[in-house]
């Protein structure tokens, strides 16, 4: 097991990342000395959830458990509503937690919940993606959707601790899991050399979900997230940075209906960024070489996906990280460092973007 304790502007926090961490997580929540406890999951995670349960039932402390159907549609108003009345019924007071079981949609909505309730209660995440781990579970962010635009409506919030069980991930479908890589290729491309080496030594172990090789990589990714986290806690500039391979990623999404998983349009995405890149001399031939062998490596993705060039180059135009229309892309200079706030001319974007859906 490994263990950060990483900064917030609400004091420090422990991530555990490991496998079979019951009595760790029990130790953790005995730490917080909750009056009250109260779990949230979903329907597909729910035998995970009744272990938490037990788990903190033997530190004598009463918990019961919600469980939000499974997929994106509960990240909604009306499941958040559903969350604030079972926190109500259970008497979660103001020294009361909530514990989050399960993905990032579990873990968006639980989070504003508790970030509502009282005015804030304390929020223990135990995730259970491997997106989760890396990516949703740490830096604050917590919401549900509009009815027309995702994660319009939310709060930051910092939990009080994250447990990481990778025993959780051996029931993860493949499709979830390989995603998941799509963000761990990001931060070896734009923050860390060294897990980028990893992940190339390794990729096939990772791919057979090797649990000693996964906590290298899931501690690696947190300590990234973390340090641009830390800088940029309300994401107002160097934060952007994770957005490597979102702006033709989020495009490719939208164009498609969403019909091509977060994963695969990041991958994608980062595939545009980089030959973006190359052609404005920001970074070398290799670069682009090797990005595109470790995504393969991933099976991400195993083909160009399907999607009309200009639907997706009119959804950039239209990306919400652009400030007075001017997009700002994240460029790759070298393995391990990118930079954020590039302006990259019209016909350049066009001539790649149809390339690479060719
Ligand atoms: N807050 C943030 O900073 C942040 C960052 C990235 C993504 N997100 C959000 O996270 C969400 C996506 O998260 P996700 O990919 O974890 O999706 P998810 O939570 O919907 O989980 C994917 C599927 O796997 C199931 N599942 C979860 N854990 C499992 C397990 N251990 N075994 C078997 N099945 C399991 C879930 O029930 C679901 O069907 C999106 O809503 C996205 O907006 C938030
Ligand atoms: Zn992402």
């Amino acid at each position: 097991m490994v263990r950060l304790i990483l900064d917030s502007a609400a004091g420090g926090y422990p991530v555990l990342i490991g496998s079979n961490l019951h009595r760790e997580l029990r130790n953790v929540v005995t730490r917080l000395d909750p009056t009250g406890a109260a779990i949230v999951t979903d329907a597909n995670v729910r035998p995970w959830a009744q272990r938490v349960a037990k788990a903190i039932k033997r530190a004598g402390l009463k918990t019961a458990i919600h469980v939000l159907p499974e997929g994106e549609r509960s990240k909604s108003m009306a499941e958040l509503e559903r969350i604030l009345t079972f926190l109500e019924r259970q008497r979660i007071d103001r020294g009361g937690c909530v514990i989050a079981v399960g993905g990032g949609t579990v873990g968006d909505v639980a989070g504003l919940a508790a970030a509502m309730w009282q005015r804030g209660v304390r929020l223990v995440a135990v995730p259970t993606t491997l997106l989760a781990m890396v990516d949703s579970s740490i830096g604050g962010k917590t919401g549900v959707n509009g009815r027309r635009s995702k994660n319009a409506i939310g709060a930051f919030w910092q939990p009080s601790a994250v447990v990481s069980d990778l025993a959780a991930i051996e029931t993860l479908p493949t499709a979830s899991y390989r995603d998941a890589f799509a963000e761990v290729v990001k931060y070896a491309v734009a923050m860390d050399r060294g897990l980028f080496d990893l992940l190339q030594r390794n990729a096939p172990r990772l791919v057979d979900r090797d649990a000693s090789m996964l906590e290298r990589v899931v501690f690696r990714c947190v300590a990234a997230k973390a340090l641009v986290v830390a800088k940029d806690e309300r994401d107002r500039g160097p934060r952007a940075i994770l957005n490597y391979g979102h702006t033709a990623g989020h495009a490719l999404e939208a164009a498609t209906g969403f019909r091509v998983s977060h994963g695969r349009a990041v991958a994608f995405g980062m595939r545009v960024s980089a030959r973006i890149a190359l052609a404005m001399d920001l970074c070398s031939k290799r670069l682009v070489e090797v990005q595109d062998e470790l995504l393969d490596g991933f099976g991400l993705p195993d083909r160009p996906p399907s999607a009309d060039p200009d639907r997706v180059l009119a959804a950039i135009a239209l990306d919400k990280k652009a400030r007075r229309g001017k997009v700002a892309w994240v460029m790759p200079r070298r393995i391990g460092h990118a930079e954020i706030g590039h302006a990259v001319p019209g016909a350049l974007v066009r001539r790649v973007v149809t390339r690479s859906l060719a």
